[in-house]
């Protein structure tokens, strides 16, 4: 990581490069810095000198923080995890052909917003002209420390069996991603102790000293000190460019290193109706994760802590009760425990891992699902 001095007032910026071996792939760098978007216009420009902008976000992220971007046509998709869909990807690619009709050059999307924009966003930048450049302006702490960076890009598709979450997208990197710890001080409560639940999970896999750091910050953690979470965020950043690096295209177990709490968490995500945020079933998740480990023979002592962290962010340790039938269902989509499923199990504090689970332990995962609900 590389830390520039300080310009303008702001604090220093930290700089993550991401490159990858295949020669085409060019490589791309994370800016963290807190004030940043004061200046974003400044820095479009100097990473795609030239090239005309087209922005996307939401009515809620673009009216507080769209000052930034003015004078940049725009498209704003309604906010929320329903219109990450396929109408909405229409109408974006729609706009942007509009404004992009006649010209040779290709436009330059950026995406202001959490997970769902930049999702969203990246898969419309993606397939216009089978590819222009993109801009991830993450302005949720989860799309900072995890869905800006890495290149998969989707939305929710419709099938028979319903909704299916990122059942349509692709793998394409951005040309740079800017994070600006500051904006955090508009993001409500609820959806910024969502992203701390992916923070402790990055911690628990990657990084033993940042979780003792997470134990000792709690306070100002919950109030969305830029301060402290910048720092925060660079480390995440940084185990999430890492593993992105060694498997970027999910082939090589790396990368799925990173669903550690998730397995259990898109199964009550998903049972819940998504009432539940996705931090909020990863934090759920997380615990499951734990207990299968201990009931396996293989955790550490030491990771009680998960749980003590998470509920003194207050995260969801335990849920009331959703009906199990659903809750397998999901964890089980096409029937992929019969024939036996791969879980992150954690070990201790920084060492995770993947481990498959025969059919036979269906029972196991359904008797930890059931020890927290009440
Ligand atoms: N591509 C990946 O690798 C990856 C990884 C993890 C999650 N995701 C996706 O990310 C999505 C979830 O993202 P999310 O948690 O950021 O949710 P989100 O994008 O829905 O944002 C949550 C809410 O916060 C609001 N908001 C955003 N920034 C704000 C700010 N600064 N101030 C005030 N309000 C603000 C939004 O308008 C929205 O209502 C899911 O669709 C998930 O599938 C993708
Ligand atoms: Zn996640």
């Amino acid at each position: 990581m590389m830390v520039y001095p300080l310009f303008n007032g702001l604090s220093a910026m930290k700089s993550i490069s991401i490159k990858f071996k295949e020669p085409r792939q060019k490589g791309y760098q994370v800016l963290i810095q807190a004030g940043q978007i004061s200046r974003i216009q400044a820095s479009l420009k100097h990473l795609h000198p030239g090239a005309s902008a087209f922005v996307i976000s939401s009515p809620r992220v673009y009216g507080l923080w769209g000052k930034a971007l003015k004078g940049f046509p725009k498209h704003l998709v309604p906010d929320g995890e329903q219109h990450k869909n396929f109408a909405e990807f229409h109408k974006a690619l729609k706009a942007l052909a509009a404004f992009g009709r006649g010209a040779d050059r290709k436009p330059l999307v950026v995406a202001l917003g959490g997970g769902v924009i930049g999702d969203l966003a990246g898969f419309v930048a993606a397939s216009y002209k089978r590819g222009v450049p993109f801009v991830q302006v993450p302005t949720t702490l989860l799309s900072m420390v995890d869905s800006s960076v890495g290149g998969k890009l989707g939305i929710d598709f419709d099938t028979p069996q319903g909704r299916i979450k990122n059942l349509v997208g692709a793998f394409y990197q951005p040309s740079a991603v800017l994070i600006d710890p500051a904006v955090l001080k508009t993001l409500p409560q609820r959806e910024l102790a969502a992203g701390l639940a992916e923070v402790v999970k990055t911690a628990v896999l990657f990084d033993r000293p940042l979780f003792g750091r997470l134990e000792a910050s709690v306070p100002a953690l919950l109030k969305g000190d830029a301060r402290l979470l910048e720092p925060v965020i660079a480390a995440c950043v940084a185990h999430k460019a890492k593993t992105v690096m060694k498997d970027e295209f999910d082939l090589r177990g790396a990368r799925a290193l990173l669903n550690l709490g998730h397995t259990f968490g898109h199964a009550v995500e998903a049972a819940s109706k998504f009432k539940l945020l996705h931090g909020e079933a990863v934090a759920f998740g997380l615990c499951c994760a734990v207990d299968l480990s201990a009931r396996l023979g293989l955790a550490d002592p030491e990771l009680m802590r998960v749980e003590d962290l998470l509920l003194r962010l207050g995260l969801p340790t335990s849920l009331k009760a959703l009906p199990m039938k659903a809750v397998m269902a999901a964890l089980s989509q096409d029937k992929k425990f019969e024939k036996g499923m791969r879980f992150v199990v954690p070990k201790r504090l920084g060492l995770s891992v993947l481990l498959p689970l025969p059919p036979k332990h269906k029972a196991l995962v359904e008797a930890i699902f059931k020890a927290r609900f009440r």
